[in-house]
């Protein structure tokens, strides 16, 4: 019965199994699941493994004598469930096979055990939301957005590249992921999402092409650089604006040519995939200033797609947007089973009066830190909740009007804001992990927090105060 459920299909499952008869077994008994099995051959792979979409490993137990390899520690960094194939003796003694690693299959498995046991881990990532279901659901009611969509839908399934431009935080890299996800054959590979502007300096070939084992100092394993990564998938540029000149003649001959050398390597290797690329700056401007090769250009926005901001989808969307986000994360919350409590009519005029010029991701920030209050005092408490808006208003007043280079300041002082919250929230606003995390001193973190008005879920922290 279990036999003809079929599993989520976006679901890989990676094998590292020394034997080929047995990876033969392992994938004989997947096929009628048809789910994509893929085989990692040694270490070298195993550590490149990175997925971009739900996996589960399947593993020899006899890689955990390697010397230099932490099975757990593997499971935490690349966040695989993990069946581990074992000889039976072996399974039974805690000292070599601790408990926590649950899903054992015994070399002599059946094919039934091994289906179960996948069944089993892909129902717990499905319940956790990795797969087959949509964790975080791409809000749009207004008209501008809905016909985004369409014409996302409409370019989605051909392999054109894609520019994507739009101001900072409307949700470029979203309509990127949904391009990849409606698109017939890049969607079964993988999405790789790489911030242009965060490459350190020195880094981009290694990045980019890949390296040979031994082709520098520390380079212990051969590594796929991002081309190889997105190969049968798509390669998703955010910030191409912030390319430098020369690494742009590079990525314009790998878009040519489709083809790389990693770094220490004379071996071509043929890489496919589609190309889609984000910015906020306007690069036609930039391309006209010379900043921005015209051929990179005309390569890359094949198709273009404006993602409108906030402002221009209006209340709808802003209320759709602010709902979403509370019902997300009420839902995920400690308490998934209680029900959404209902949002005060005061509350929903706020947002909808609200100008954010920080885009979607503020107003997700300001829904997530709403829900803060709501879960700290159990109320929609007026006072708190009209301090966050005030804060974000305050903080708008001070940045210089739309023009010229003020512009350029007034949306690096908001992504620069919105970085802040996004930081102080995953570390419950805790300021000194915060700013640990940040790599600034809890002095600067407290200036930036006071230039950019963020004031705190409940009343202004004391140790700052004191401090
Ligand atoms: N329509 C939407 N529905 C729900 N959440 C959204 C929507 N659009 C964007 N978001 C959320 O807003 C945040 C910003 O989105 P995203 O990173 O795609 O924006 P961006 O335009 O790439 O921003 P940046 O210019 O800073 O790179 C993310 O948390 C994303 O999940
Ligand atoms: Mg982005």
């Amino acid at each position: 019965m279990i036999k003809n459920k079929p599993l989520p299909d976006n679901l890989d499952i990676y094998v590292w199994e020394g034997k080929s008869d047995i990876f033969d077994r392992i994938a004989r008994c997947l096929v009628s699941a048809e789910v994509d099995v893929i085989r990692a051959d040694g270490m070298d792979q195993l550590g490149d493994l990175s997925p971009t979409s739900a996996s589960i490993a399947i593993i020899s137990v006899t890689v955990i004598d390697r010397p230099g390899f932490n099975a757990q520690e593997w499971q935490r960094t690349h966040g695989m469930p993990v069946i581990w194939v074992a000889e039976a003796p072996r399974a039974y003694d805690s000292r070599v096979y601790p408990p926590e690693y649950s899903h054992i299959l015994m070399l002599d498995f059946t094919c039934a055990e091994l289906r179960r046991q996948v069944y089993t881990l892909a129902g717990e990532l499905q319940r956790h939301g990795h797969v087959g279901q949509e964790k975080d659901p791409f809000i749009a009611e207004s008209d501008v957005m809905r016909s985004l969509l369409r014409e996302t839908q409409a370019f989605a399934d051909c392999d054109s590249n894609v520019l994507i431009a739009g101001e900072t935080g409307v949700g470029k890299e979203r309509i990127a992921r949904l391009l990849h996800d409606y698109h017939s054959s890049y969607s079964k590979g993988p999405f790789v999402a790489v911030n242009c502007g965060a490459i350190p300096d020195g880094l981009f070939e290694s990045h980019f092409f890949g390296h040979a084992k031994g082709a520098f100092t520390g380079a212990m394993l051969a590594h796929k650089g991002y081309f190889e990564q997105a190969d049968g998938g798509t390669l998703f540029l955010d910030e191409i604006g912030d390319l430098p000149l020369y690494q742009q003649v590079k990525l314009l001959r790998v878009l040519e040519q489709n083809k790389v050398t990693r770094l220490g390597s004379t071996a071509e290797i043929s890489v496919n995939f589609r190309l889609v690329a984000a910015t906020n700056r306007n690069l036609r401007e930039l391309v006209r200033q010379d900043m921005f090769r015209s051929d990179l250009y005309y390569r890359m926005a094949v198709i273009e797609l404006r993602v409108p901001n906030l402002e221009e989808r209006g209340e709808v969307d802003k209320i759709a947007i602010f709902k979403g986000i509370i019902n997300q994360v009420f839902q995920n919350g400690v308490r998934p089973d209680q029900p959404v409590p209902e949002i005060p009519d005061w509350l929903l005029r706020q947002v909808a009066s609200t100008r954010f010029l920080g885009n979607v991701r503020e107003l997700r920030n300001i829904a997530e830190r709403v829900t803060i209050i709501h879960r700290q005092l159990g109320d929609w408490d007026r006072v708190a909740i009209d301090r966050v808006f005030m804060g974000l208003r305050e903080f708008q007043e001070t940045l210089p009007d739309s023009s010229g280079t003020d512009s350029a300041r007034r949306k690096w002082d908001i992504a620069d804001r919105n970085r802040i919250i996004e930081a102080l929230d995953a570390h419950n606003w805790r300021r000194q992990d915060t700013a640990n995390y940040l790599n600034i001193s809890r002095k600067v973190l407290w200036e930036k927090m006071r230039k950019f008005q963020i004031i705190d879920g409940d009343t202004a922290s004391k140790e700052d105060l004191e401090a």
